[in-house]
């Protein structure tokens, strides 16, 4: 693991990630009622990494993502980057995690050589990052051309007759949860607040497309609480 340097609101969240290590992916699954890790496999398949290809995760925390990958297809070279380092350590004790090159990097400065990797994943990474652009930007220069960039990410709840019963569930149930399990309102209140400050995703394509990415398109779970968006670097 190597060193990294971030901005302010950046240490924040490394600091808010670094409380919550211990309990993040037990939380995660009772959030979710066990279908985060369905909707990290759909951002895997999104990715669209080829067999024996070498692929990024980006915010990788606990390396759910390229641990689900690489339990799919065993030939991938998996490198997952994060810049908390308690969030990876909790990944390497997991079954496999001696599999990943685990970097602690900032997402917004990745230091890696252009066109290195087949594929980029993040799994609700670009909800915490002061600057989504800048992270697609990088995303999108680190893949071969021809490669794909795959963005996990929650979504604000949209309008509807749910509203009211996601909004209930996201401002009330969650924190309660946080309370409970990890001790940690305040990092459970900071999750729904920024979802519902996060772009629709039509927005995040549009973002995704200005940072050189093409062919976007995504798929929403969860009433439309969650969605996987997909975009390929092109090829010249
Ligand atoms: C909600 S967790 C997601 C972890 C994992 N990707 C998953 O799917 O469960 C967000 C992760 O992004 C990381 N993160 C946030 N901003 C970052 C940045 N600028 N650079 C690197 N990692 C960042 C946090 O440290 C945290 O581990």
């Amino acid at each position: 693991m190597q060193a990294t340097n971030t901005n302010h609101s950046g240490k924040r969240v490394r600091r808010m990630f670094g409380e919550i290590a211990e309990h993040y992916d037990l939380l995660n699954r009772l959030m979710t009622f066990g279908q985060d890790r369905v909707w990290r496999q759909c951002a895997i398949r999104a990715a669209g990494v080829p067999k024996n290809g070498i692929v990024l995760d980006a915010g990788t925390g606990t390396g759910g993502i390229v641990l689900d990958a690489l339990k799919t297809d065993n030939t991938l070279s998996v490198v997952g980057a994060d810049f908390t380092m308690d969030m990876m350590l909790m990944g390497r004790q997991k079954q496999n995690g001696n599999r990943i090159t685990w970097i602690t990097a900032d997402a917004l400065a990745l230091p890696f050589k252009n066109a290195c990797f087949d594929a980029v994943t993040s799994g609700y990474l670009i909800r915490n990052v002061s600057d989504a652009f800048r992270a697609f930007k990088e995303q999108a220069r680190v893949i071969k051309p021809g490669g794909r960039v795959a963005c996990l990410e929650t979504s604000p709840p949209p309008k509807g007759l749910l509203r009211p019963a996601l909004l209930l569930f996201l401002n009330r149930l969650i924190p309660l949860l946080g309370q409970i399990v990890s001790g940690n309102r305040a990092a459970y209140t900071y999750l729904p607040r920024t979802t519902q400050n996060f772009p629709p995703p039509w927005k995040v394509s549009a973002i995704m497309r200005s940072a050189g990415l093409i062919r976007i398109r995504y798929q929403r779970f969860m009433f439309g609480t969650i969605a996987v968006h997909v975009g390929i670097r092109p090829k010249c």
